[in-house]
């Protein structure tokens, strides 16, 4: 009897299984299986010509030279901070973003300044045409007249080009786009996506080239067959950012050459994407100061402080059901708040709309907004408008208790570069900091204590 020559991949973790299920069984996720040709024996590495009967030898783990990876410095400073000072060539890179986010631009943007290092730069491009490419780089200030543009999607194509051009830097925009003849199924699905990045993978440890893969990440916020592809890079970064914000965050979620605390912090402009050495400046340059229902907390993104202000404003609910409607927060944790304020504190919430947003379109995800979060809503429902120089950071438990946050030192230190005088802070922290002349620390134990204070 013939052997079936289709399988069901899942679109989100990839996992191949013999039959159609409504749910992964191995990511959990609903709807996410696809049915695709059975992919033979691993073609990649005979295609790149890489026997599989190696000639390689093992060695000494002593015996190794310890020589650090070289590097190729972007000279873009924040995406260098975020692969560890680098490109290493051999290695791969995947830059995941939603559409739009501007992967292009800053795939561009890199491949220019590694131009100008006199390095040779491959541009493979799946999506655009060559000359939608150079329009994009006529916005940006300087045009790198040598990178070599290849528009193309077939990945035999390219490992030809590849191989003529030696480049040092290849840059495939979008891996979803690639596809190869080793396997059959259709263009962006999970075997083809997987295939060819592995062909390409095998290319660059060969041809000691870096090569980034950019790749579009789903609604849920995950590249399609992400763990798929997650083994097979040495980095996978993650391009963050509101479409209507400038803001711009750059993330390493996996990084073989260096640490994934770091975060690469840009703004993109109407000539490109600009570095930002100073984040809190940004997102409080726009601050009305002395407005109620305004906090600053000092949020921390890897090892990086940034001061961001939370919104709210409490106005008398109009219509039956009372609206709450939260941007760049989650909503669940808006909701826990507000019982919590509603039951351990007198801020009175009953039949009023709340509404919740981080100012410049950043999400936060950190409980060492809640504490701020409380007192901005406090602020607003009473019409107190917090001083100018107060910051606060704190988890709030369900019990209206103010918990530790992580890294307390530096947040305090970053409130206090920006000139505020006073942080509200976790009453089990204040002592773990050595007090600083020009920051006072007011410790608070509850919500209840935190908008007490509030009242004069
Ligand atoms: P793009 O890099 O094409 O996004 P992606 O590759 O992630 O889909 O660009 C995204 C947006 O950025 C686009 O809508 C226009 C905007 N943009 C600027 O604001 N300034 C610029 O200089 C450039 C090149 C793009
Ligand atoms: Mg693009």
């Amino acid at each position: 009897m013939a052997r079936t020559r289709t399988v069901y991949a899942c679109t989100a973790c990839g996992a191949q299984q013999p039959r159609w299920l409504g749910r992964c069984p191995d990511c959990g996720q609903w709807d996410s299986l696809v049915e695709e040709a059975r992919v033979p024996s691993p073609a990649a590495v005979d295609l790149v010509g890489i026997s599989p009967a190696g000639a390689e030898k093992p060695v000494a783990l002593g015996e190794i030279e310890p020589a650090g990876a070289p590097r190729w410095a972007t000279g873009i400073s924040e995406l260098d901070r975020v692969l560890g000072g680098g490109l290493v060539p051999g290695s791969v890179v995947l830059l995941g973003g939603e559409p739009g986010v501007g992967k292009s631009t800053l795939a561009l943007q890199a491949a220019a300044a590694i131009q100008a290092t006199r390095r040779t730069v491959l541009y493979v491009s799946g999506e655009e045409s060559a000359e939608q490419l150079r329009l994009r780089a006529d916005r940006l200030r300087e045009v790198p007249p040598g990178i070599r543009v290849l528009t193309e999607t077939r990945v035999e194509s390219i490992l030809e080009v590849w191989r003529e051009l030696a480049p040092d830097f290849v840059l495939i925009d979008s891996i979803q786009t690639m596809r190869t003849q080793a396997v059959e199924s259709a263009a962006g699905s999970v075997a083809q996506v997987r295939e060819s990045a592995a062909l390409l993978a095998a290319m660059a440890k060969r041809q000691g080239a870096a090569v980034a893969l950019i790749g579009h990440v789903t609604k849920e916020g995950s590249l399609a067959g992400p763990r798929v592809l997650e083994h097979l890079v040495d980095v996978v970064l993650a391009f963050e950012g509101d479409r209507a914000h400038a803001f711009r965050l750059l993330r390493a979620q996996k990084n073989r050459f260096g640490s994934t605390q770091e975060v690469g912090v840009f703004s993109m402009a109407a000539q490109g994407l600009e570095v930002v050495d100073n984040p809190s400046e940004l997102f409080l340059a726009e601050r009305s100061s002395g407005a109620p229902g305004s906090c600053i907390v000092p949020l921390l993104e890897g090892t990086r402080p940034m001061l961001v202000e939370i919104q709210a404003l409490v106005a008398p609910a109009t219509y039956g059901v009372p609206r709450r409607t939260c941007i760049g927060i989650e909503d669940g944790r808006v909701a826990l708040l507000l019982a919590v304020l509603d039951r351990r504190t007198p801020v009175d919430l009953l039949s009023r709309d709340v509404f919740v947003n981080v100012a410049g379109g950043v999400r936060v995800g950190e409980p060492a907004a809640d504490l701020p979060l409380c007192l901005a809503i406090a602020s607003s429902r009473d019409d107190i408008a917090l001083p100018p120089d107060v910051a606060a950071c704190g988890e709030v438990g369900l019990g209206g208790e103010v918990r530790r946050v992580s890294r307390l030192d530096l947040r305090v230190r970053e409130a206090a570069r920006l000139g505020f005088r006073r942080i509200l802070v976790p009453d089990a922290q204040d002592d773990s900091l050595t007090t600083r002349p020009e920051c006072e620390l007011i410790p608070v134990s509850s919500v209840a204590r935190a908008v007490a204070w509030l009242h004069p």
